[in-house]
């Protein structure tokens, strides 16, 4: 192996441990992420026009969404593949598939830069909360172009660009710069970066819809325990603080999410997904 190549998978191991030691995090926040999220869920497979009796790809499916809401729809003449890099995220969304009692759906370990299944496997392939991150997302398009049905689907979610898009994300960043040594932010995407990659790659008939998601908590500080638990970021950068600077955190965030309490004291903030779809 060369540097350049040791580099790569010593990267791809760090981030699997990440998302590794957060995926019981996400378990336990599951209800409130999916109470927002299921409605992208929802809007992905229509898009795709999943239909019974078809064969879709879930690209990182974490603790299983949208794998499982589309293996309902599929029914039991169809199949589902979910990938995900980390194997802990994939034990959970196995539990939630034997719990929903769905024999049609199969969970594997692989990055979704190698993923190598036959030209054609797939009538819709859907990627929620992707492809944004990866070190060369337009190869990552060009192989799911290949994967799938001559008329088959993708369709992926992505976060709107600005800090409109995730507030609470947004803010949380910025107390962090506040108060702990912070490298300077990455430049945000341009606007419909995702769509401009998927006509690069290829694809057909792409376009690129909004959707409006709600994440509700019970308090302002149940939002930074949030972070904490499902964020690889935040996880490693609350790991080295004291209690007193993270109850200094906690106060600063709180202060910054008053415009998002109601009146039981709960905190209710609107998200806007983008839902990119295309065509092979
Ligand atoms: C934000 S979570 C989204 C999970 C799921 N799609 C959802 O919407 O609930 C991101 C997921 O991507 C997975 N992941 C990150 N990089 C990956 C890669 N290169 N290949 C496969 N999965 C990856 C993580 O393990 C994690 O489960």
């Amino acid at each position: 192996m060369n540097t350049q190549s040791n580099d790569l998978a010593h990267n791809k191991e760090e981030q699997r441990q990440q998302w590794d030691s957060v995926a019981i995090g996400w378990k336990k926040w599951w209800l409130t992420i999916e109470n927002g999220a299921q409605d992208v869920s929802k809007r992905m497979i229509e898009l795709a026009e999943v239909k019974p009796g078809q064969r879709v790809l879930d690209i990182a499916t974490g603790i299983g969404e949208p794998a499982l809401l589309a293996a309902s729809r599929v029914g039991p003449a169809g199949r589902v593949v979910a990938t995900d890099l980390s194997s802990q995220m994939l034990d959970i969304a196995r539990e939630r598939a034997t719990a929903l009692g769905l024999t049609n759906v199969e969970f594997l370990e692989a990055d979704a830069e190698r993923l190598d299944f036959r030209d054609g496997s797939f009538d819709a392939i859907l990627w929620r909360w992707g492809p944004t991150d990866l070190s060369n997302p337009s190869n990552a398009l060009i192989a799911i172009r290949r994967m799938l049905t001559l008329d088959g689907s993708f369709v992926a979610s992505v976060w709107e660009a600005g800090p409109k898009a995730r507030p609470l994300a947004s803010l949380a960043m910025t107390v962090a710069r506040e108060m702990f040594d912070m490298p300077s932010p990455e430049p945000s995407p341009p606007e419909n970066a995702l769509e401009t990659e998927m006509i690069d790659a290829g694809f057909s008939d792409v376009r690129t819809e909004e959707v409006t998601l709600t994440l509700a908590f019970a308090s302002t500080d149940d939002c930074t325990q949030y972070l904490m638990d499902v964020s690889p970021g935040f996880a490693s950068l609350f790991s080295d603080k004291s209690s007193g600077r993270q109850a200094e955190y906690r106060r600063r965030l709180a202060e910054k999410l008053q415009q998002y309490v109601t009146a039981d004291g709960g905190v209710r903030i609107p998200n806007i997904a983008l839902c990119a779809a295309g065509r092979r």
